[in-house]
């Protein structure tokens, strides 16, 4: 089984970028976490970091019969962007969308999610945990 984690925009700035709404670890915590709840699960996974819409919507494409399932963060994307929601529909690989932040009780313009349309489940306000969950779900529904 093999999982593709898409993390967007600033997703990269984690440890620095307002560490009262997204935590004191870095991204590199975040890549370390991930890998280690991978190889407990025994899930072959990649890390993917990009800052710009573009760049993910080929990923996504790119992930087509390569990858099994799909966790993605599209971060400020998420909001906005119909080229991502597009890409995971084109590709038809199930998709968990993650926040590290609980978006339902922040700002009206994070109350719509564009790129959760394609996905089968949505984990906010976990942290880091929610990446976790997103794995352990997929690879329940995988295997089923
Ligand atoms: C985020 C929430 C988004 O609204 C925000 O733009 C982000 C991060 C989260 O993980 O909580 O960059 O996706």
């Amino acid at each position: 089984m093999k999982i593709l984690v898409i993390n967007g925009p600033n997703i990269n700035m984690l440890g620095i970028r307002e560490p009262d709404v997204y935590g004191k670890n870095s991204y590199q915590d975040l890549k370390n976490f991930i890998w280690d709840c991978c190889q407990a699960e025994q899930v072959e996974v990649e890390l993917y970091q990009s800052n710009h819409e573009g760049d993910i919507v080929s990923k996504i494409q790119k992930a087509y019969g390569v990858f099994d399932g799909i966790v993605i963060n599209p971060a400020a994307y998420t909001h906005t962007s119909i080229a991502i929601l597009d890409a995971l529909k084109a590709v038809s690989i199930p998709a968990v969308e993650v926040h590290l932040s609980d978006v339902s009780s922040r700002e009206p313009f994070r109350q719509i999610s564009y790129a959760g349309l394609a996905c089968v489940k949505t984990y906010a306000g976990l942290g880091f945990e929610g990446y976790r969950q997103a794995i352990l779900y997929l690879k329940q529904l995988l295997n089923a």
